[in-house]
């Protein structure tokens, strides 16, 4: 069993604010979880307590049933690839991935079928004789990788382990390791500072923020549903719109009323006072563009942006900048107007003053 279940956790270094602050967290076995937030929100270290490499303020780190706090880092049955690889320079790719097992003790025999069974899979085998100074960034990263395969272990550790490479071998070394998940059959925590590694890898996806996590959840349910505004901001790209828009109350239903366009919310009617003023969030590719005048805003071109098959329409709409993004169909000139309508059950309802999600949990 390598679920992993976090209790009220906690960092502190001597003096200073809490670096992690009370983490709660059960990541089930074999579930792909991933931490995503700004850079010194706190990703690294919880890694690395996980790990066993970081000291533990309060709180506890339980692997299964068993609580690990006290357990050593090469006992707990965890592998850590780290953002920077940390190969050791003065040994070849064979012997780097050979070292964790040998201080392990285990037999040169079962070295031998572990490393080349990873390196099969990694397909690294003309690489094992190589020194880490002989290879380029995508293969240091395999064999990064291919260290932590053999271990064998049940627990995978990420540390942003593609950040280094360009954008093309980024996006084929994450089909890998979406590969590598279910091929292992291993529980994987993922940390990454981007948006499109986390929504195609994650079972779930952890969003920390100031060593907290704002929300957990599927993909589907913070893209849709974001908490708050922090991490509708996040997890936009391109960016979320933000619209002024008025709850209002019509035959006991609330209303929101997005600059003249009025729409459902489902909304309790009895907690919503009648004419409240929220901020109206939505994706570009929950706008479409439209010919029908009653339920949509008109807006100007400002320039386009095409992105493979898509294109997106940067527009003006009063003084508010507005992106929708939809299928490359036709050229828009500058100028041009447009009408453009929202998805109602997409549209999110922020709070103006805490910007929490008032359609959080619908
Ligand atoms: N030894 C230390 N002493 C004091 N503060 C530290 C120490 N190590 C890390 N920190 C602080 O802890 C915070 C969290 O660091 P951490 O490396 O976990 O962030 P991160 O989320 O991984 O960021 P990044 O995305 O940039 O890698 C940062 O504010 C950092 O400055
Ligand atoms: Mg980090």
């Amino acid at each position: 069993m390598s679920s992993i279940t976090l209790k009220s956790l906690s960092k502190q270094y001597s003096n200073e604010v809490k670096i992690l602050d009370n983490i709660n967290l059960h990541i089930q076995d074999k579930e792909f979880l991933v931490l995503l937030g700004p850079s010194g929100c706190g990703k690294s270290t919880l890694l690395r307590m996980i790990a066993g490499i970081e000291d533990i303020s309060q709180g506890e780190v339980n692997i299964g049933d068993v609580c690990v706090n006290d357990v050593e880092p090469k006992d707990r049955g965890v592998a850590m690839v780290f953002q920077n690889y940390a190969l050791y320079p003065h040994m070849t790719v064979y012997e780097n991935m050979a070292y964790g097992l040998k201080i392990k003790k285990v037999k040169k025999s079962e070295r031998e079928r572990r490393i080349k069974a990873a390196a099969d899979i990694l397909q690294i085998n003309p690489l094992l004789k190589r020194h880490p100074s002989q290879l380029s960034g995508g293969q240091k990263q395999r064999v990064a990788i291919g260290r932590a395969i053999v271990k064998e272990p049940n627990v995978f550790l990420m540390d942003e382990p593609l950040s280094n490479l360009d954008a093309k071998l980024r996006n084929e070394m994450r089909i890998e390791i979406k590969k590598l998940h279910e091929r292992l059959n291993s529980t994987f925590i993922y940390v990454t500072h981007d948006q499109v590694e986390a929504v195609t890898l994650g079972d779930r996806i952890a969003i920390m923020a100031d060593g907290k996590f704002r929300q957990i959840g599927t993909p589907l349910e913070i893209m849709n549903r974001p908490v708050d505004m922090f991490v509708a901001n996040f997890i936009s790209s391109p960016p979320i719109n933000y619209l002024n828009a008025v709850l209002v109350k019509r035959q006991g239903q609330i209303y929101v009323d997005i600059e003249g366009v009025l729409m459902e919310t489902q909304l309790p009617a009895e907690r919503i006072p009648d004419n409240t003023e929220v901020i109206a969030g939505i994706r570009p590719e929950h706008c479409f563009i439209t010919e029908d005048p009653n339920h949509s805003l008109a807006m100007k071109i400002l320039f386009t942006e095409i992105i493979g098959t898509d294109v997106l329409l940067h527009l003006q709409f009063k003084t508010f900048n507005f992106i929708v993004k939809k299928s490359f169909d036709r050229t828009y000139t500058k100028g041009e107007e447009v009408r453009v309508g929202m998805s109602a059950n997409h549209v999110n309802l922020f709070d103006k003053q805490t910007q929490t999600n008032l359609r959080c949990g619908q």
